[in-house]
């Protein structure tokens, strides 16, 4: 093995969800590099084809998926990077998502969009409000069911201080409707020696039990931000009634349109509320 080796396996081992292996990634058994360990020999892990194909979705009955909030409590909720170290945007939804085939919007009126911060957990001394939206995806074909989300909430927290412990909570204070208080930590301020020490990196994480392995691996290692880099809930495998397969397009070769199963975005929000509403990400993107 070239030097570095073992390094590279390292990561890859904790940020693929290919390739999970609990003695690889162990925090006992493996120390993360740090850049300033480097410069490394690059390396690149074979690709074992026995692992293609295998991976499960996590079912829609399973509790870390399922809505667990009442009325327009907040849910799904993230910490994303804005520009600089001093702003965030807090996201969060309220009210439930719906699919089939009589479906009604929300009004994204209906809810406010407001996130109580500070250093302290008590008394959370400023105030930020954003907008919400709600998006459809409908489909002008018959039997196609048609899905309509919750209210989307973003608000962008600003004049933050760098590499800052906050403490916020999000929802609407009128109805009442807050959700419990999380909390995350700013970047720092960005200059050649100063930078994000962990900075996690992953793809192509899907929401399979494999999934769960990785994130429960990124969460351990705590991050101080995340990089989605892209392909996230894979709700494209799936048609409108809920029924997925591996290969899409094998499967269901006479379908109108490619269709999809936007639940499982809800889904995935819901399970990854424990990690991004701490880490701050880079956001990643709602495809299919
Ligand atoms: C979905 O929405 C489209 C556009 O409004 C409509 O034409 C279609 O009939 C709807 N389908 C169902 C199943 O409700
Ligand atoms: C993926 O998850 C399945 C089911 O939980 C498990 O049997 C398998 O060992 C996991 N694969 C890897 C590579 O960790
Ligand atoms: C979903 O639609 C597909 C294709 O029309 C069909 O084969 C399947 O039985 C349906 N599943 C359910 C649960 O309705
Ligand atoms: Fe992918």
């Amino acid at each position: 093995m070239p030097k570095g080796a073992k390094a590279w396996v390292c990561i890859i081992g904790i940020f693929l969800d290919l390739i999970n292996n609990h003695s690889w990634s162990h925090p006992q058994l493996c120390k993360i590099p740090t850049t300033l360990d480097g410069p490394f020999v690059p390396f690149t892990a074979p690709f074992d084809p026995s692992l293609r194909g295998k991976t499960v979705d996590l079912p829609d009955t399973d509790p870390r998926v399922q809505r667990r909030v009442k009325g327009f409590e907040p849910e799904q909720i993230s910490v994303t990077l804005s520009a600089t170290y001093d702003s965030v945007w807090i996201s969060w939804i309220t009210g439930e998502s719906q699919i089939g085939y009589n479906v009604k919007p929300l009004d994204p009126k209906t809810v406010s969009s407001i996130v109580r911060y500070g250093q302290l957990r008590f008394p959370l001394t400023h105030e930020a409000r954003g907008y919400s939206l709600v998006y459809n995806q409908f489909y002008p074909f018959e039997g196609l069911q048609n899905y309509t989300s919750g209210i989307i909430h973003h608000v962008r927290l600003t004049g933050l201080k760098p590499s800052t412990l906050y403490y916020y909570r999000c929802g609407d204070t009128s109805i009442p409707a807050m959700s419990d208080i999380f909390f995350f930590k700013t970047m720092p301020v960005s200059a050649p020696q100063n930078y994000p020490g962990r900075i996690a990196i992953v793809g192509d994480l899907g929401l399979t039990y494999n999934t769960t392995t990785t994130v429960s691996h990124l969460n351990s290692n705590k991050p101080d931000l995340i990089l989605l880099i892209g392909d996230v809930t894979y709700a494209n495998l799936y048609l409108t009634n809920g029924t997925s397969a591996d290969c899409y397009t094998c499967s269901f070769p006479d379908t109108p349109i490619h269709e999809t199963y936007q639940p499982r975005w809800d889904y995935w929000g819901r399970f990854m509320q424990n990690l991004v509403s701490k880490v701050p990400t880079n956001g990643g993107g709602r495809e299919p």
